[in-house]
């Protein structure tokens, strides 16, 4: 058996095709704020994605991009300001924030309407008490709409994930419990791990450790998310070993090409529902 590729690049490029023509169509104009602090490599490459790919389907972006010493009352200034500006319709700040900046306190001032990352506390906690929240978290949603490519029943899955992050294994961990699967959250602190991964229908690695995920974690014919990017000998990877499992696993998605465009996609989508939820259209 060799795994089946699920090619988030393709399923990314449909959502984004739609979001194109529907902006095109009906003349919307979305507009996002970026908030960026600070130079890390691997945000301003994130960041400048979501430009590009934001200005291709018809969604404006601003970039606020401050220095690395920016005080927490700057940032709550400016996040104020788009807040009560009518013409941004989606707000995110880039995560992580250098050190000395409380990220829950400058995230929780979004506004929950405007919160297209999902990540407010308001968003948060209607998701977890399986409410419609106004936003729900890209690469959670990305990665669900990959899953479903697959099984579309999950009722009675066991799930597991690699991974209790605020952007990604907390809410991914509520949207499967929402869909009455089984979950475990594993992490760092977790012990024999391997055991509870070799168990799972499907296996989500969000951890960040180049190729971590070897045969002997995973079920035969399991289904495998990774949302790692890293880079080992100057070539990207994720954090399952691609070449390692290919013939034991049923799917998995590559990296690139996976999980990673798919939260561009998500993100956008959720712009392009802010516009409409801002405009009395939702
Ligand atoms: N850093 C890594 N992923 C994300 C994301 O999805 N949103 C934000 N704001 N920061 C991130």
């Amino acid at each position: 058996m060799t795994a089946e590729i699920i090619d988030g690049k393709k399923i990314a490029q449909e959502i984004l095709a739609d979001i194109k023509y529907k902006t095109a169509d009906f003349g919307y104009a979305p507009k996002l704020a970026i908030v960026l602090v600070g130079n890390d490599d691997a945000s301003l490459i994130y960041v400048r994605n979501k430009q590009k790919a934001a200005e291709r389907v018809g969604i404006q972006t601003v970039l606020f991009h401050l220095k690395e010493d920016t005080n927490e009352n700057k940032l709550l200034e400016i996040i104020d300001n788009c807040n009560s500006d009518d013409t941004i319709n989606g707000i995110i700040v880039q995560l992580p924030l250098p050190a000395h900046l409380n990220s829950n306190k400058i995230i929780n001032r979004i506004s929950p309407q405007k919160d297209v990352d999902g990540f407010h506390p308001y968003n948060t906690g209607l998701l977890q008490n399986n409410e419609e929240p106004f936003f729900v978290a890209a690469t959670p949603l990305g990665i669900m709409t990959m899953i479903k490519t697959i099984c579309s029943d999950l009722s009675g899955k066991n799930v597991v994930l690699i991974g209790a992050s605020l952007i990604v294994g907390r809410p991914l961990a509520t949207l499967l419990l929402n869909q009455e699967c089984t979950v475990t959250i594993t992490h760092i602190h977790t012990q024999n791990i391997k055991e509870l991964t070799s168990k799972a229908d499907i296996l989500v690695a969000a951890c960040g450790v180049a190729n971590m995920v070897k045969k002997d974690w995973i079920k035969n014919g399991a289904v495998l998310i990774d949302v790692g990017i890293n880079r080992e000998n100057g070539k990207l990877c994720g954090d399952i070993d691609f070449d390692d499992v290919k013939d034991k696993a049923a799917a998995i998605t590559p990296v690139p090409g996976g999980v990673g465009p798919m939260t561009v996609a998500m993100l956008l989508q959720n712009t392009y529902r802010a516009y409409l939820l801002q405009h009395g259209k939702l």
